[in-house]
């Protein structure tokens, strides 16, 4: 995977043949974003598979719990990772043979997840695209491009599918402190798709929305409840308040494995507090931003009320509100 850590300054593929490092890898935030760890989740599930020296079928299974266990500590709030692993854990009891056709199997299951990811987020790109509008400006929170998904991405692939379709967009990209997701990784993306942006500070957001600077803001999400509340990277929340005070539509673009029909409402999310350090570690010329010995909360989403999330995107089309009756069917079919 790239150690998104190092970007824009570094780029590095590292390789990890233990599933425990791919957990400490998804805790660390070598590799983020929701989709992102879903896929990781489930090559690390294959690892454990490998790793295992289970020589029946039963036994393999019970080391491939105990890895699901290990992996799917590693961060809260993003659903994937669980989805993912539960995928897994399906394959692995309804699998016939030995363990050398279990340990395939899983492996397999792994890859068509990744595979499948991209094919569903240029389904997703479609769908979005059409409601951007040729000279539009708009504001992306995060990151949520090919780095955070295994191709592509979610609401960044909106924006790149308008992009390579032939309408102008221009992007606001929210620098996303504390860890910069999008000044870091979210610009380096578009540079490289050619996509004009700029990059603002978070707080910045109200103040171009109020002076009509933007035609709509994205978001990707972590985690979608039942009721339609998204969970997505702390700050979303602000920036739909502020896109709603002014007519502005606030768009969440996500894959049906981030919807987590199981949990009524956003109150029920897991949300993920970080280290403080993060939040502190900051340095401006050389210095650090804070006293010594300051604290810091770090809490790393949000949960952002339906009523204020105009529309969700998803693989299978466009959910409007009232979203406790409508995401069930894209979800269930
Ligand atoms: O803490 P991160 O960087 O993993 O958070 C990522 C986000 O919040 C993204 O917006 C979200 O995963 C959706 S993007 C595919």
């Amino acid at each position: 995977m790239i150690d998104q850590r190092l970007l824009p300054s570094e780029f590095q593929v590292v390789a990890y043949d233990d599933y425990r490092e791919v957990a400490a890898a998804i805790r660390d935030m070598v590799v983020r974003g929701a989709p992102a760890i879903g896929a990781a989740a489930a090559f690390g599930m294959a690892l454990a598979a490998r790793q295992s020296s289970a020589t029946s079928m039963d036994d393999l299974r019970v080391d491939l719990e105990l890895a699901a266990d290990v992996l799917g500590e590693a961060r809260p709030t993003a659903v994937n990772l669980v989805w993912a692993l539960k995928r897994i854990m399906r394959t692995a009891a309804s699998t016939a043979g030995d363990v050398d056709d279990l340990r395939a199997a899983v492996l397999l299951e792994a890859q068509e997840i990744a595979d499948e990811d991209v094919q569903i987020n240029k389904r997703m790109a479609g769908y979005g695209a059409a409601l951007i509008e040729d000279g539009d400006t708009v504001i992306h929170h995060c990151n949520t491009g090919a780095l955070a998904t295994v191709d592509w991405g979610t609401a960044l692939g909106v924006i790149r599918t308008a992009h390579e379709g032939g309408k102008r967009v221009h992007v606001l990209v929210d620098e996303t402190r504390p860890r910069l997701q999008g000044a870091r990784l979210t610009a380096w993306e578009l540079e490289r798709y050619g996509i004009p942006y700029e990059i603002i500070t978070d707080n910045a957001a109200g103040y171009f929305l109020r002076s009509g600077q933007v035609g709509k803001v994205f978001f990707g999400a972590d985690r979608v409840a039942a009721n339609g509340d998204v969970a997505n990277k702390i700050g979303t929340y602000m920036l739909a308040l502020a896109a709603n005070d002014n007519d502005v539509p606030a768009y969440s673009v996500v894959p049906t494995s981030t919807i987590d029909l199981s949990l009524a409402h956003g109150g029920l999310i897991p949300i993920e507090e970080r280290d403080g350090a993060e939040v502190l570690d900051l340095q401006k010329s050389g210095r650090a931003i804070a006293p010594e010995g300051a604290k810091a909360r770090n809490p790393a989403f949000d949960v952002t009320p339906n009523r204020l999330v105009s529309a969700i995107i998803t693989e299978n089309g466009v959910v409007y509100p009232p979203f406790v009756d409508n995401l069930v069917k894209v979800v269930e079919g």
